[in-house]
């Protein structure tokens, strides 16, 4: 197996990891590498997502485990670089300061997710933790030309939380001993220790929700904003209405991305598309300049 050296400075960190830029001692390749502590992981979730990250691989859409190795306190994940960062960094933090993200590119980013997990899904996995910035971006600094035309490759990252499943049945229903995902963006099945593939469907309309929306997630806490209760969040995810437009100067949005978030974020997992079926949406057509596909 090629050895690699760890060139210092962090690229991304999370809960329990911390992400940094390789290369490959043979040929000085450069790659992403997710440190996992073994102190703080349990073996059994780190097993998962190294087995879920390696089914997932088969994806273009998704930044390709290359290799893994292990000594006696860290795993090491090395992987694809996508040296754009994340669709959280480039499309939610910095062009919503000026405009949010026009929809025409949120439905291409959001096609491409869908291409992914609907790759990822075949391959037995739910990917479990679908937001923007768990979406990474090949090209650096993109425009929103590059990001809205494709030219900008999308890949989805992060198997920490995800679940094996048989990969066929959209309605598989899968028991997680451990709640794991970012509380924002969790379904309501989720909440209750069940995953099914239709949990990354909730996801997707999370991560639209995102991008059409100022980075905003759909259910927040509304009276403590800077200082979230998860228990006020999650009062949203079971029982609330995402606040689709609230504030004053807020553009519309048009009636196909609504229906199209609306589908994602029903409550009752069996009542919304699979991901394959998402991709068929009017509002995510290819030919986006056609005029029903704007307007819904
Ligand atoms: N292949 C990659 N190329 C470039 N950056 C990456 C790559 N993989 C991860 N990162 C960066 O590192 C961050 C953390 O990686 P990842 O999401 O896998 O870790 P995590 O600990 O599971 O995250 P969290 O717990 O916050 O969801 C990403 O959000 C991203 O900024
Ligand atoms: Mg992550």
């Amino acid at each position: 197996m090629p050895t690699y050296t760890l060139l210092p400075g962090k690229i991304g960190s999370g809960g329990y990891s911390t992400v940094q830029r390789c290369t490959r001692d043979t040929d000085g390749a450069q790659f992403a590498c997710k440190l996992l502590s073994k102190a703080h992981n349990k073996p059994g979730r780190i097993e998962r997502e190294l087995v879920a990250f390696r089914r997932a691989s088969v994806s273009p859409h998704v930044a390709k485990l290359i290799d893994t190795t292990e000594d006696a306190h860290t795993h090491y994940l090395v992987q694809e670089l996508c040296a754009g960062g994340t669709l959280h960094h480039a499309a939610v933090l910095l062009a919503p300061a000026l405009h949010p993200c026009d929809e025409r590119t949120a439905a291409r980013v959001v096609r491409q997710v869908l291409l992914g997990l609907t790759d990822v899904q075949a391959a037995g996995v739910i990917h479990g933790d679908v937001k923007a910035a768990n979406v990474l971006l090949t090209q650096r600094a993109p425009t929103a030309a590059a990001l809205a035309s494709d030219a900008c490759g999308i890949k989805l990252c992060d198997f920490g939380a995800s679940t094996l499943f048989d990969g066929v049945d959209a309605d598989e229903l899968v028991y997680v001993d451990e709640l794991v995902g970012t509380p924002y963006f969790m379904a309501p099945e989720a909440l209750a220790h069940n995953l099914t593939p239709k949990s990354d469907t909730w996801g997707v309309g999370c991560l639209c929700f995102q991008l059409l929306r100022r980075g905003r997630a759909p259910f927040e806490d509304a009276d403590q904003p800077w200082q979230p209760r998860v228990r006020h969040i999650w009062q949203g995810v079971l029982h609330g209405e995402p606040a689709y437009r609230d504030e004053p100067g807020e553009p519309e949005l048009s009636p196909a991305a609504l229906d199209f978030m609306h589908l994602c974020l029903r409550k009752l997992a069996p009542a919304r598309p699979s991901v394959r079926e998402c991709l068929e949406h009017p509002w995510l057509r290819l030919d986006d300049d056609s005029p029903d596909a704007k307007s819904g």
